[in-house]
C-alpha cells in the first residue's frame, strides 16, 4: 500500500469512523478528519492529539465554505458522516435530507473540484427494503427501501457512481449490517443497556421481539472495509458494491436475553411493544435482515464472529467501559 497519502474521513470522530482512523494511521497515512460532532465525540480520536500525521477541522458538511479548501492534495475520502438514526428519517425527512444527501453531494462537489481519487461510501442494508431473498445479495432487485435513511442511501449510491462515470474515480460502497461494538453510540444494545440500568426489573422492547437481523462486530467490519480498501487501490477488485455484515442472525429477544446475562441480571420482565400491527419497533423498521456475504468472501475475507457472539462481544465493551 502507498504511504503517506492524504485521507479525508468524514465522520471521523464517530464510532465507525474513528475505527478506520486508527487503522489508517497505524498504516502512515496522513489523516485530516472533518466531522461537526453532533454524535462523534472528542473523545473517540483524543489518543491521535499531537500526531504529526493526524489534523481535524469541527465543520459541517452541509456548509462547504467551512472545509471544502481542506481536499486540497487529498487522494482518498471515506465518507462516513451521516445521521445514522433510521427512526427518526421517518419523523423528519427534510433534516435527513440535509445530513445525508446534502452532505454527500457536497462531498462530491469536493471530490470533483480537487480531483481525489478514491471514495469509501458507508452505505446500509437498508438499501434493499423488504427483500423476497435471504441472504439478500448485492444484484438484488427491486431495491424499495422502506425508509427515508434507506432510500437516502441508495439515492447516494447512485449520485456516487454516476459522478464516478462523468469525473473519473474509483469509488467503493459498502452495505453494511448492523455494527455493534466499542464506541457505538447508538442502536439496540446501547438502549437495552441504558434502560436495565435505570430499571433492572422490566425491559421496555420495541417492537414484538421476532425482528431477526445479522449484527457484525466493530473489529471484523473494519477488517472487511480495510482489506477492500486495499484490493481496490491495487486494482484487484472487479466490483465496487460490496455487502459486509456477519454470516448469521439473531432476534431482538436473543438480544434482550445477552445483555440480561451480561449485566448480571435475572428476573427481568420483558414488555413487548410492537408500534405497528406487524409487529415492527418503528414505522421503516426492517424486520428481517441478513445479507449475502459469499461476494466478500470470495475476495478472501470471513468474519470472525457470529452475530451472537458480537452481540455478546458488544454488550461487554459498553458495560466495561461505563465502569471506567
Ligand atoms: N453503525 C452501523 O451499524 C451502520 C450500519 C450501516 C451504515 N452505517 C453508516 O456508517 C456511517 C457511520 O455511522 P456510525 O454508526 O459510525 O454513526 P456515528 O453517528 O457514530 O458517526 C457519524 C459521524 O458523522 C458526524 N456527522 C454527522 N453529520 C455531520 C455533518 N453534517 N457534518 C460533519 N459531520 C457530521 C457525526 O458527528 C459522527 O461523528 C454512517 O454513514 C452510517 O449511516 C452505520
Amino acid at each position: 500500500m502507498v504511504s503517506r497519502m492524504k485521507i479525508i474521513v468524514t465522520g471521523g470522530a464517530g464510532f465507525l469512523g474513528s475505527h478506520i482512523v486508527d487503522h489508517l494511521l497505524k498504516q502512515g497515512e496522513n489523516i485530516f478528519i472533518i466531522d461537526n460532532f453532533s454524535t462523534g465525540t472528542l473523545e473517540n480520536i483524543a489518543h491521535h492529539l499531537g500526531k504529526r500525521n493526524f489534523n481535524f477541522s469541527k465543520a459541517d458538511l452541509r456548509r462547504p465554505e467551512e472545509w471544502m479548501q481542506s481536499f486540497k492534495d487529498a487522494r482518498v475520502v471515506f465518507h462516513y458522516a451521516a445521521n445514522p438514526d433510521v427512526k427518526t428519517s421517518v419523523l423528519d425527512p427534510e433534516t435527513h435530507f440535509n445530513e445525508n444527501i446534502l452532505a454527500t453531494f457536497n462531498v462530491l462537489e469536493a471530490v470533483r473540484k480537487y480531483d481525489v481519487e478514491y471514495m469509501i461510501f458507508a452505505s446500509s442494508s437498508t438499501v434493499y427494503g423488504e427483500p423476497a431473498l435471504i441472504p439478500t445479495p448485492e444484484n438484488y432487485t427491486p431495491m424499495e427501501p422502506i425508509s427515508i435513511y434507506g432510500a437516502f442511501k441508495l439515492a447516494c449510491e447512485n449520485l456516487i457512481s454516476t459522478y464516478a462515470r462523468l469525473y473519473g474515480f474509483r469509488y467503493l460502497i459498502i452495505r453494511y449490517a448492523n455494527i455493534v461494538g466499542k464506541r457505538s453510540n447508538h442502536g439496540v444494545i446501547y438502549d437495552f443497556v441504558n434502560k436495565l440500568r435505570k430499571n433492572s426489573s422490566v425491559l421496555d422492547i420495541l417492537g414484538d421481539g421476532t425482528q431477526k437481523k445479522s449484527y457484525m462486530y466493530v473489529d471484523d467490519a473494519i477488517d472487511a472495509t480495510i482489506h477492500l480498501y486495499s484490493l481496490l487501490l491495487r486494482g484487484k477488485l472487479d466490483d465496487y458494491i460490496f455487502n459486509v455484515g456477519s454470516e448469521d442472525w439473531i432476534t431482538v429477544l436473543d438480544i434482550a436475553n445477552i445483555v440480561v446475562k451480561e449485566m448480571g441480571l435475572s428476573d427481568v420482565v420483558f414488555h413487548l411493544n410492537p408500534q405497528t400491527e406487524d409487529g415492527r419497533g418503528w414505522v421503516g423498521d426492517v424486520k428481517l435482515m441478513l445479507l449475502d456475504i459469499s461476494k466478500l468472501k470470495k475476495t478472501g475475507f470471513t468474519p470472525r464472529y457470529s452475530s451472537y457472539d458480537a452481540v455478546t462481544q458488544a454488550v461487554k465493551d459498553y458495560i466495561g467501559n461505563m465502569r471506567k
